[in-house]
């Protein structure tokens, strides 16, 4: 059976409440029990695993480990709590706008594509262009290729537990687990996700968030 594994351990410095992210209210509760809800409206879910800061305890009915220093090492951390969980979903708790719906989306996707990862990710809507450190503009990429990658996150377990089997500086790098899985040679798939799944960073994210959930009760 599947297990979620939500990494809620990060400080949240970038939002500045003086309280780890995942713990911030948010439309009247911490906003990792969004992302508990949603995991719990998918049937296929059997366990969820909760990486948590130090000083804050887990939600009832879920599991919680201690995270890790880096996000990856808060995966790592969560998988070790569920030895025989697969498929395993990854996500993060600063995205409490996720739906059960893309999380099945995804683990469909996982089962018919014979993928060992796929990711939800939103077409990138901005041109992007690389710059270097003085800010001059090395190269425009080809926009309709882009995708802006997020969470949910699903594996085979023997893939994830394969690319989490790096050093520590690496996992550190790494900005989600879909990359490691790409790094050491599995096959990652795509399934669109909605611009509404933002990722709540800056203040500003904190409030969109807020009316949006707002708006679906
Ligand atoms: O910092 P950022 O928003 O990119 O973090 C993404 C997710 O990873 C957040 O949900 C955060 O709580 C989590 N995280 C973690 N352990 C860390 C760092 C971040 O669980 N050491």
């Amino acid at each position: 059976l599947a297990a979620a594994l939500i990494v809620a351990a990060g400080g949240g410095e970038r939002l500045g409440a003086g309280r780890p992210k995942a713990f911030v209210a948010l439309a009247g509760r911490p906003m990792v029990e969004w992302s508990i809800d949603a995991m719990r409206a998918v049937d296929a879910i059997d366990e969820i695993v909760v990486a948590l800061p130090p000083g804050e305890r887990a939600p009832a009915g879920v599991t919680g480990v201690p995270g890790g220093a880096s996000r990856s090492q808060s995966v790592r951390a969560a998988l070790e709590a569920v030895p025989d969980a697969d498929p395993v979903v990854v996500h993060d708790a600063a995205r409490p706008l996720v739906t059960p719906r893309l999380i099945e989306r995804a683990l469909a996707a996982l089962e018919s594509r014979a993928a060992d990862g796929v990711v939800a990710a939103a077409p990138v809507a901005d041109t992007v262009k690389r710059a270097g450190e003085d800010g001059g503009v090395v190269e425009t990429l080809d926009r309709s290729r882009l995708w802006a990658v997020q969470t949910p996150q699903v594996f085979r377990r023997a893939a994830l537990v394969r690319a989490l089997d790096r050093p520590d500086a690496i996992l550190a790098a790494a900005t989600d687990d879909a990359s490691l899985v790409e790094e050491a040679g599995g096959a990652v798939h795509i399934v669109p996700g909605p611009p509404e799944n933002l990722k709540v960073t800056e203040p500003l994210d904190l409030e969109i968030a807020e009316l949006l959930l707002a708006r679906r009760r």
